[in-house]
């Protein structure tokens, strides 16, 4: 049977075993024009308050704020006595994600065409966009692979990442420096976040990673529909702001770059994982702060997204953004032929180790079951 029946391209498919049940990562298969990828339209917001709870509302969207041009940042400061961290061991898996859709049912079901054969909500994927960043990383990733859960639920194909053994062995061994480090990013977001259009920011208030605004939107990968929501940092409140998801700015922190080779990995790697990041959703701008050792910021850069593929053109050997999406896009199509049972019971784990293929088992009525009953039955099953 044919794999791809829309594509004249040989199909990236291992044909080891039986056929379809590998997908190779290797770069040089995903070196094929740019799939088209719509302009993504933001359908609706959340936020998580400082206990985590859900609201289907914006409440907490943070206002940016320009930064001086030499500006006076401590990323320490406040990591001891006024940090709040989220409890990272509660795998919240799609739960957030699948409330704002149960919340907004009637007004995305309006969106469905007539049309008996499409999914009921009208999308073909449903998923964080960090899931979607690390699929459009792998051709690229050297040291950390993912696995993640597929169950396929009227027609709409949910996937959720579950935790490697690798991964969960590297948070527990996290050191003291590194732990500290990863509070600085945070720290960074409160120095240009205002909670209001009129107010500053409060660089004496309190850190808490469990607060946070989400976006959702709607988008189409070549012929998958997707939905996604991924964590916003802030936005622009100029008067002239353009519409989300346009109005929305990226907040990173990196290393302070001194050498032509630092500058280079920067390139490489760094810039890999803004890019998709916010490519994904639509984001067109980051506010980098680069930083010293001891977490004094030395300065800050705007970087535009759209300008990405011109900073890393002279970097040899570099990734490029279109063998991201053709490996997205082809992994969605492999999941789509794999995946034909229609059932919150099952749960197909795709599972990928760098310099290794794409594979998958299958489990039925089993943990990595991630749908909850209250969604199946607000569904309406
Ligand atoms: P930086 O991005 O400045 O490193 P995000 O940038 O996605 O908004 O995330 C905010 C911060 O969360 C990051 O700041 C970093 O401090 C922390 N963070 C996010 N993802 C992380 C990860 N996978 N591992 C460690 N820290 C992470
Ligand atoms: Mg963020
Ligand atoms: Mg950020």
């Amino acid at each position: 049977p044919s794999h791809s029946p829309h594509r004249a391209d040989p199909a990236p498919l291992s044909s080891s075993a039986s056929s379809c049940r590998a997908l190779s990562t290797r770069r040089q298969l995903y070196e094929k024009p740019f799939p088209v990828y719509k302009q993504p339209v933001e359908v609706g917001s959340f936020s998580l308050d400082s206990e985590r709870r859900f609201f289907n509302d914006a409440r907490q969207i943070r206002y940016f704020v320009e930064p001086p041009s030499r500006p006076d940042f401590n990323l320490r400061d406040g990591y001891k006595d006024r940090f709040v961290k989220r409890d990272d061991s509660i795998k919240e898996k799609l739960d957030h994600i699948l409330r704002w859709i149960l919340a907004n049912k009637s007004k995305l079901e309006s969106r469905v065409a007539a049309a008996s054969s499409s999914p009921a909500l009208g999308v073909d994927v449903v998923t964080w966009r960090g899931h979607l960043t690390k699929l459009l990383t792998t051709p690229y990733e050297t040291r950390e692979g993912w696995l993640l859960a597929a169950t396929l639920f009227r027609g709409t194909l949910y996937l959720s990442e579950v935790e490697t053994e690798a991964s969960r062995r590297d948070t527990e061994n996290r050191t003291e420096r590194h732990q500290e480090m990863m509070y600085w990013g945070y720290k960074f977001e409160q120095y240009l976040c205002a909670e209001d259009m009129k107010a500053s920011p409060d660089p004496g208030g309190v850190v808490n990673t469990n607060e946070a605004f989400c976006t959702v939107v709607q988008t189409k990968l070549a012929d998958h529909k997707l939905l996604f929501s991924g964590e916003v940092d802030c936005r622009d409140r100029g008067p002239k702001s353009p519409a989300a998801p346009a109005c929305y700015i990226e907040l990173k922190t990196s290393a302070e770059i001194c050498t032509p080779k630092q500058r280079s990995n920067f390139h490489r790697f760094k810039l890999l994982k803004w890019w998709a990041q916010s490519f994904l959703p639509g984001v067109p701008r980051i506010v980098a702060g680069f930083r010293d050792p001891d977490g004094l910021v030395v300065g800050t850069e705007t970087i535009h997204i759209s300008q990405i593929s011109h900073l890393i053109k002279n970097e040899y050997n570099c990734w490029k953004p279109t063998v991201c999406m053709n490996f997205c896009c082809e992994f969605l199509s492999f999941v789509r032929t794999v995946v034909r049972e229609d059932s919150p019971r099952v749960v197909h784990l795709f599972s990928w180790d760098p310099h290794q293929d794409v594979t998958y088992t299958v489990h039925r009525d089993s943990s990595y079951c991630f749908l909850p009953p209250w969604y199946v039955e607000g569904m309406g099953s």
